[in-house]
Order: structure tokens, then sequence, then C-alpha cells
């Protein structure tokens, strides 16, 4: 069975407000508080924090944030470091990713693919560029820090992120941090944390129910001498910000345990959906596929080789492959009159074969009086008319097949054919060069689209006349 993580994203426009300390304690406290729940941890900051406070001694290092991102699964490059907790370790530059990652869900179709589970936390830089912003799409919670007005007003970025994206806002919470509890102010907002709750509850932002004070015990477990990083939950246990990140873990732990599917589970389903419904209409359009070539008529399964054009009617009822030098040779007979015991057959038909294997071309016949004019175009892949020529298709409507044109004959018939012997009426047929080595290419999504396309276009010419 496939599992999928679940993302805590930590972010703030504003730097030093506490991203990295949020981050990295949480992930020691959510791993103290389920061991068997794994925690993983990656920054996106050249800090060396999240390095300095999880890796062991001679660990040999698999990969960082760097493969990551590069699209190693993550998986493969996380370390089981100090707590229990995984990290992935940072990377000095990821000054090139940031022009690669180019759309906005790439980290969560990145996490869901990882074969990571649990929870897992990233830490972000103090921007809104495109990692931070693949970062917070992914979240299933974001928790902003928010330490003063300044930092509080920088929030309406990220909500703005996802109010342009129309990701529900309930994952953002604010968390007011290094709240100095000394500092009292007259009049109803009687503190700092109480004044950033009002306003941020003024401007339609929820904030978590704790906060986390400012402690110079907390401050101080960056500076040791080994150059190591103590935990909170370890050397600061008689502060008050231990019981507050208690309570924090508590909450996410609750919301974790109440979301049986993560975004990132959620959103992989949705692209495999997308890639099933992918196959599904590529399936239909092979399925639809004429079994014979129209013009000499022996069927493609017995003679795949050379199937280099496909057509298909304006209203999609005949579709199918036709031998490249069936089709060539038939161009050479009806637009010029040369037969295979012409003269220079050979030479006309490799112009032929050349010019045709560029071009789109449009057959559409008029028939008025009982005459049928076929009216002979084509165009470039660009949509351009580069040729047209009225075919004179004597015989055609009484059903005689004259020998010289009976291969367009047939062709016409049996593409266009509606009641009683009579073409379908305003129905045209398209014939569009493909590459003989891999015919049913055309059929892919993305090529079959743009195929539409110039029938669309073919179309709006034939109107016009
Ligand atoms: N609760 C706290 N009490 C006192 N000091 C704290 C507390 N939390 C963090 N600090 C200190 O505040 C400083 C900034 O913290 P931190 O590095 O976590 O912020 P940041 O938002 O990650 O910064 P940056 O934007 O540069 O990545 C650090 O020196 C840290 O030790
Ligand atoms: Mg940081
Ligand atoms: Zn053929």
């Amino acid at each position: 069975m496939q599992s999928y993580p679940y993302i805590i994203t930590i972010s703030s426009e504003k730097g030093g407000v506490g991203k990295t300390t949020l981050a990295t304690n949480l992930a020691i406290y959510l791993k103290a508080m389920r061991e068997d729940l794994p925690v993983t941890i990656f920054s996106f900051d050249n800090h060396f924090t999240i390095d300095r406070m999880f890796a062991l001694k001679g660990q040999k290092q698999k990969g960082d944030v760097h493969d990551m991102l590069m699209d190693v699964p993550a998986g493969d490059v996380v370390q089981l470091g100090q707590y229990g907790v995984g990290f992935i370790p940072s990377s000095t530059e990821l000054g090139d990713i940031h022009e690669r990652f180019k759309g906005p869900m790439t980290l969560t179709r990145m996490l869901a693919e990882s074969g990571l589970s649990g929870i897992v936390i990233i830490d972000t830089r103090p921007d809104l560029n495109i990692l931070t912003q693949n970062a917070l799409y992914a979240a299933d919670r974001v928790l902003i820090p928010v330490k003063d007005m300044p930092s509080l007003d920088n929030c309406r970025n990220i909500f703005s992120l996802f109010e342009q994206r129309g990701i529900d806002k309930k994952s953002l919470a604010l968390i007011p941090c290094l709240i100095d509890e000394r500092i009292k102010f007259d009049g109803v907002f009687k503190d700092l944390k109480t004044l950033l709750r009002a306003f941020a509850a003024n401007r339609g932002y929820r904030c978590l129910d704790t906060y986390i004070s400012k402690s110079p015990k907390v401050e101080s477990l960056n500076t040791n001498p080994d150059g190591r990083i103590y935990p909170i939950l370890t050397h600061a246990r008689g502060t008050d910000v231990h019981g507050q990140f208690a309570e924090i873990s508590r909450d996410l732990l609750r919301s974790y345990d109440a979301t049986p599917e993560s975004r990132a589970c959620l959103y992989f389903t949705w692209l495999a959906e997308k890639e099933g419904k992918r196959k599904e209409s590529y399936l239909a359009r092979l399925e639809g596929l004429a079994d014979r070539c129209l013009i000499c008529g022996t069927l493609l399964e017995e003679q795949p080789d050379g199937r280099g054009f496909y057509y298909e009617t304006s209203d999609r009822t005949a579709r199918g492959f036709l031998h490249d030098s069936c089709f060539t040779e038939m161009l050479c007979t009806a637009l010029y009159g040369m037969t295979s015991n012409s003269q220079a057959f050979d030479a006309a038909r490799m112009l032929m074969a050349d010019k045709a294997g560029k071009t789109i071309s449009l057959l559409s016949p008029k028939t008025s009086d009982s005459q049928t004019v076929l009216d002979y175009r084509q165009f470039s892949p660009t949509g351009e008319q580069i040729f047209q020529k009225d075919v004179d298709l004597t015989g055609f409507s009484e059903g005689i097949l004259d020998g010289n044109n009976s291969r367009l004959y047939l062709l016409l018939n049996e593409s266009l054919a509606g009641y009683q012997g009579r073409l379908r009426s305003d129905s045209w047929l398209a014939v569009h060069p493909v590459d003989p080595s891999d015919p049913v290419a055309v059929l892919h999504e993305d090529r079959y689209r743009s195929l539409q396309k110039m029938q669309i276009q073919i179309g709006a010419a034939v109107a016009q006349a």
C-alpha cells in the first residue's frame, strides 16, 4: 500500500521570527510524543541548522535537498538522525532550482511519490519564492510565526497566494512567537500577544490558541562550544516554551489524526485519475480507426508498414491511416492526371510525396446539378492555405469508376458516404502526414489536440468558400 506524508510548512516572509526554531523543535516533540510516527524535516535555507541539530557523528550522506528537488525520491535521501527524526541534509545553493521549478504543485507531486509517510516538516526561507510557494501549496498545515506588527502585515501575501489559487485558507494559522511577557500595555490590549491576536482576527487570519514566549534559555541553545544546537525538549524543560511546544504538537497530532487523506494523497489520486482518463481517451481513439487503407483496401494489420497519413472526416465518423504510397500516387493521378504508366510518374510521385508529407490535405466534394467537383487544398502546418485546385469528378455521382480516379472515388465514398449512395452533405476529409515509424503517436493527447485545432482551422476555411 502506498503511503503519503502529512505536510506541515513553516513560513513567513519576515526573517528571524523563529521559523527554524519552531520547525526543528516541533519535529522533536512530535517524534517524542509518538514514537512510531515517522517524522522528517528539511529546510530550503542554507544555515545548516537542521544538519547541526540532527546529524549523527560519522553518518554518511546519501544526498541533500538539492537532489530531492532534482526529483530524486525524498525517501532515498532521508537520513535517520538524532532523536529518531529523519532529515534531509541542507544544500548550500538552490539558485539553479528556482529556475527549473516552474509549476506550483511540483513539490506536492514529489512528496506524494517520495515514499515518505507520517509527518514531513518544511522549514522555508524568509521569502515567497517558487520553492516557498510549492511548500505552501503542498501543506496540510501552514504555521506562520509573527512577532510584531510588520511580520503580521507580511502575512497578507501568503493569504493572497492562497486566494489566487483558490486553496482553502483554513490550513493557514498564525502563531505569536518570541513574545516578551514582561512587556505590558495600558488599555484593552494588555500585552503583545493579545494585540497581535486582535489585529489578526480583524484581518480574518486564524491564530493558534498557543503562542511562544521569548526565553533567554531557548535563545542560548543555539550557541554551544561544540557547535551543536540543543533541543528545547531536552535542554529547556523548565521554561514556559517547553509547555507551549508540547501544546502545539498535541494540536498538530490531533489534526494529523483527523486527516485520512493528506493533500499529497489527494493530489496524487487526482493525477492518477487524470492519467487514467488520458489513457482511456487514447484507447477510445484507437478503437474507432478503420481497419483498412481506404485507397488500396488492404487490412492495415497485414500491411502496417508505410502508414504515412492519418485522415479524419469533419464529423469524425471516419478515421484511419493510409499508406504513404497509396495517398501520394492517388494525388498524382487526381491532380495531374498522371498514371503509373505515364512518363516521369516516378519523379512526380517523389515530388508529391515530399509536398504531401509536409502539408495537410483537404478533400471537400461539392455536388450541384448532379455534377461533383472536388475542392482540394493544401495547408501548411501553421494552417495557411498554400494550394488549391478544383478536381473534376466526372462520373462520380453516377457511381462510374472511370479507372483513373477510381481510387480517389473509393476514398471519398468510403469516408464520406451517407444515404443512398450520396455523400453526407457539408462533410469533408482532411489528411494529415504522420511519422510512419510511429503513426499512432498522432493519437496521443497533445498531438491529437493540435490535430483537432487544425481540423477547426480547416473547417473555417471551408465554410468561407
Ligand atoms: N522562544 C524563543 N526565545 C528566545 N529566542 C528565540 C526563541 N525562538 C527563537 N529564538 C531565537 O531567535 C533567533 C531567530 O530564530 P530562528 O532562526 O528560528 O528564526 P527564523 O525565522 O528561522 O530566521 P530566518 O528567517 O533567518 O531563517 C535565533 O537566534 C533563535 O535562537
Ligand atoms: Mg530559519
Ligand atoms: Zn494502401
